[in-house]
């Protein structure tokens, strides 16, 4: 997505070779009308697969994942983040995910009263560096028997593994900026 890359060149900051800050449009304020587009560039690639809802993780993938639901006219899901697990096991599912950009550990959790074996999946999220969080809402979605159609990414770090990770499961990985390098000198585009 053109417009994307450029809003990352020009507006992204280097934090160092591994993270890129993008705080003035994706992660802390919010471009809505890059959002609008980025829904509009998500529901058009997903849009024959007969999505029921999009599922995405807080905080900072709700707003290209609320674009998307609204552009496939279906409910957004937001997958929550504890820091232990909660025991009712009995109404919610839950999964540890480990967050090697961050250091961090978290349970992954929703409700499965929103989840059903009738559902077919959209994730979107905002990063994807090694995978852990898209893999911790598959593996959810796959206890509550809903089917995953495939993936959206807003910024895929494609020096990482996650992408591998999502594809050896036989899943579809749509990212719409794939950065290949990320340095003092710039940042560079797969795609
Ligand atoms: P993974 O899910 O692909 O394994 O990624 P990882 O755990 O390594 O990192 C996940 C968290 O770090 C996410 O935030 C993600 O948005 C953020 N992140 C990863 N790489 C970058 C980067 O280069 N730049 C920025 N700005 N963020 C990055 P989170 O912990 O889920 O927090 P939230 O912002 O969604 O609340």
């Amino acid at each position: 997505m053109d417009l994307l890359k450029e809003k990352i060149k020009n507006d992204g900051i280097v934090i160092n070779e591994n993270v890129l800050k993008v705080d003035n449009f994706l992660n802390h304020q919010v471009d809505t009308k890059l959002m609008d587009l980025i829904g509009k560039e998500f529901a058009d690639y997903f849009k024959s697969k007969n999505i029921t809802k999009v599922v995405t993780i807080e905080s900072s993938g709700i707003a290209p994942a609320y674009a998307a639901a609204l552009k496939l006219d279906v409910p957004l899901v937001i997958f929550k983040k504890q820091s232990s697990a909660i025991l009712d096991t009995e109404t919610t599912i839950q999964t540890p995910v480990h967050s090697f950009t961050k250091n961090t550990d978290y349970v992954l959790m929703a409700s499965k009263k929103y989840l059903s074996e009738n559902d077919n999946i959209l994730i979107i999220d905002d990063f994807l560096a090694n995978g852990q969080a898209a893999l911790g809402a598959y593996r959810i979605l796959k206890e509550a028997g809903s089917s995953v159609a495939g993936i959206g990414i807003v910024i895929e770090k494609s020096f990482q593994d996650g992408r591998k990770k999502l594809e050896d499961l036989g899943l579809d990985v749509y990212s719409l900026a794939r950065v290949s390098k990320i340095s003092s000198d710039g940042i560079e585009f797969l795609n």
